[in-house]
């Protein structure tokens, strides 16, 4: 059996996916559980950089280092790779949703439904923001991945 897969999708993959995908390898770290993760982004205007300088020093303070992450677009196989493909906010939903494969195996949905009170919400896109806006961020996927694996151990 194939161990299970999550990829996290925004629309540059460099600043809120990244973190996304930190904060799940962080429980997964913890939980001591095998998954496959990954993250990217709708848009290709970062592809092959790095995450944003202020989604880095987030993450290192939270006990993860995503300096060696690479930027990449979403593609149609990825609808096909993983189990589920999470997106930050609903726009990025819809682009998931229209370019879906009928074939594809992935559960699409926004990240903040899997927090009974945030349904419908969409993570903070802390690009135009400020160190703080990064630090909501990561509060808020770090939220969902503490539900996430809430109902998959329990
Ligand atoms: P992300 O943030 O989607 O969370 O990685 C953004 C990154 C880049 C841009 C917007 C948001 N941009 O306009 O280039």
């Amino acid at each position: 059996m194939s161990v299970p897969s999550l990829l996290f999708v925004c629309l540059g993959n460099i600043c809120r996916s990244p973190l996304a995908e930190a904060a799940f390898r962080r429980q997964i770290e913890e939980h001591k559980l095998d998954f496959l993760c990954d993250s990217a982004g709708t848009g290709a205007w970062h592809i092959g950089e790095a995450p944003d300088r202020r989604a880095q020093k987030i993450a290192l303070e939270n006990g993860i280092d995503i300096r060696h992450y690479k930027a990449r677009q979403v593609i149609k196989q990825d609808f096909e790779i993983f189990d589920y493909i999470f997106a930050l906010d609903q726009s990025n939903l819809n682009h998931l949703t229209s370019m879906a494969p009928k074939s594809g195996k992935a559960k699409v949905m926004l990240l903040m439904d899997l927090v009974p009170s945030c349904k419908g919400e969409a993570v903070n896109d802390p690009y135009y923001g400020s160190l703080e806006d990064f630090g909501k961020t990561w509060k808020q996927v770090q939220t969902a991945s503490y539900y996430f694996f809430k109902n998959f151990l329990y």
